[in-house]
């Protein structure tokens, strides 16, 4: 039977990569602090241990553990997300190179918030812009710490992976409910652009890599066009039936964000993110305006 490793796949992508995995006919085991299905292996994303025997010969090692950064930047928790990033890459390369088969890919998250805020210049994977401040130097060493890895018998995939909308975690679910209750207009200025995927694409995407050996690199993965904070609220809103949404101008939007215990940095950013590399090479989009994606997600 083909694996699959997902290291911190308890979360929302790892779900929505393990479901599918599943269904088509692999074994998807994950790397956990907390173990608590069959698959589930323990590790403590920080150190060799047992749970290395798990990548032997397996199919595809995906890494997405990381502390979510919806919370507030403080020294703590900033930490916490450097940490988390960078010594599970750390460990998991270290963990390769001892491997006798190794996986035939290492795919590790990153994120399509490495490009600088635009609003105009599109982002693509050889002509973006990589900006500088917490969030976008954490991707920066991120990137840095997988790319110091010379793993000869295993593909490595950078995947920079811009919002991605699902029915049962991430970004969406706020937004929705934010709608649901009348405040869901413009965040800010409601110009910024929005780069998002389906969860539906963003699986097919890191299928699409995993079953293309000749594919290596950095991938944006993102819907070809972003749309902008105005008309992802208002096709939100429109989707769900609320007539009218309340918008959050930014001294608002600071005030609720350390209420609620995140930051603003989230909705403000404008992220013009475009996926050059997966067009390139023939991927094609289920889900690939906001109408398609809410729609589905609704349904
Ligand atoms: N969701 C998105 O829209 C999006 C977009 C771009 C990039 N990404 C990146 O993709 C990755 C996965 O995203 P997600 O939404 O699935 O995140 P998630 O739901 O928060 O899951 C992340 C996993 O990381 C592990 N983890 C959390 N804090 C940790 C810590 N301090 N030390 C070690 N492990 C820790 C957890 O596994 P255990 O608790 O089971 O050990 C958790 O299940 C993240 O690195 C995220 O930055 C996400």
């Amino acid at each position: 039977m083909k694996t699959i490793v997902i290291a911190g796949g308890s979360g929302f992508l790892g779900q929505v990569l393990e479901n599918y995995f599943t269904k088509i006919g692999y074994t998807v085991k994950i790397l956990t602090r907390y173990p608590k299905k069959e698959y589930d292996v323990y590790w403590d994303a920080n150190t060799l241990g047992k749970w290395t025997i798990v990548l032997e010969d397996s199919e595809a090692l995906i890494n997405l553990t990381g502390k979510s950064v919806d919370c507030r930047y403080t020294d703590k928790n900033k930490k916490e997300i450097y940490d988390s990033r960078i010594n599970s890459t750390q460990i998991l390369g270290k963990a390769i190179q001892l491997c006798e088969q190794p996986p035939k890919v290492w795919m590790n998250a990153s994120t399509a918030t490495i490009y600088r805020y635009s609003l105009d210049k599109k982002m693509t994977e050889i002509n973006g812009e990589i900006g500088d401040d917490f969030s976008m130097n954490i991707a920066k060493s991120w990137e840095k710490e997988f790319n110091q890895f010379d793993t000869h018998k295993t593909r490595k995939i950078i995947l920079r992976t811009s919002i991605v909308l699902g029915k049962n975690g991430g970004a969406f679910i706020p937004l929705k409910t934010l709608a649901k209750l009348g405040l869901g207009g413009n965040q800010g200025r409601g110009n910024q652009k929005v780069s998002f995927i389906h969860e539906k694409d963003f699986v097919r995407a890191v299928e699409f890599i995993l079953n293309r050996p000749n594919l290596n690199g950095i991938f944006n993965v993102t819907v070809p066009n972003p749309t902008n904070n105005m008309i992802l609220m208002k096709t939100i809103r429109k989707k769900i039936g609320m007539p009218f949404g309340l918008s959050h101008p930014k001294w608002l939007l600071k005030i609720g964000a350390k209420i609620i215990k995140t930051e603003t940095e989230l909705v403000l950013k404008s992220r013009n993110v475009i996926p050059e590399r997966l067009l390139q090479n023939g991927f094609s989009f289920k889900h690939p305006t906001i109408e398609t994606t809410i729609s589905d997600l609704l349904n």
